[in-house]
């Protein structure tokens, strides 16, 4: 590994959401590109939107956990864990467009997942991607997470239609 790949690792941190937040999550959110993939993040996306989300997350308690994802500080996306009866979709990430292939969300979904064993959150953790959503599939693959098979999600940013998904695990 060279020392560049060595600082953008270390540089990676996760920390609770805070109501300050709202403004830097308005700004990298309110993008299709980012939103279109996820399954519950809409588009526009308003600063509303992101202190109504801000306000929920502090509630959070149980199986439910959510972080933001920092680059040397300064807020760059989130990632969340939510356990669900449909056992699909339970982990999901994003990060602002400016920061995309810098190796920032795998090693944040690293640091996620220690922070669910630090938790004593316990068990496989389900993740679902767009079937065309390869550079999701790379973070959870190089993750320890293992194919399970093709199922269908909508994304409502973009539109209602079912889109052809593919399932996740992570055993643990
Ligand atoms: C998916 C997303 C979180 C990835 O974030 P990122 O920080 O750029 O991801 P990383 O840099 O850690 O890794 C991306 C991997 O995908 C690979 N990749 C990127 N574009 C690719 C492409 N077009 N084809 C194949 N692989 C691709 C990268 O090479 C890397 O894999 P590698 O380390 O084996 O080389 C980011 O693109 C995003 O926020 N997208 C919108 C929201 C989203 O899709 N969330 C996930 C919902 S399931």
């Amino acid at each position: 590994m060279s020392d560049t790949e060595t600082k953008t690792q270390t540089s990676v941190t996760l920390r609770p959401y805070e109501l300050t937040d709202a403004d830097r999550l308005a700004v990298l959110l309110n993008d299709p590109d980012v939103t279109e993939m996820t399954s519950s993040i809409p588009y526009p996306y308003a600063r509303s939107d992101a202190e109504a989300f801000l306000s929920n997350v502090r509630n959070e308690e149980g199986r439910e956990v959510s972080r933001a994802i920092l680059l040397e500080g300064e807020l760059v996306g989130g990632v969340g864990f939510k356990a669900r009866a449909s056992d699909d979709e339970e982990l999901g990430y994003w990060v602002g467009k400016p920061y995309w292939g810098r190796g920032i969300t795998s090693v944040a979904v690293a640091a996620f997942i220690v922070e669910l064993d630090r938790l004593g959150i316990e068990g496989p953790i389900h993740a679902q991607t767009v079937a065309s959503n390869i550079p999701s599939q790379r973070v959870l693959l190089k993750n320890g997470f293992r194919f399970v098979g093709d199922g269908e999600c909508i994304t409502p940013a973009r539109s209602t239609a079912k889109k052809a998904s593919k399932r996740f695990v992570l055993d643990r």
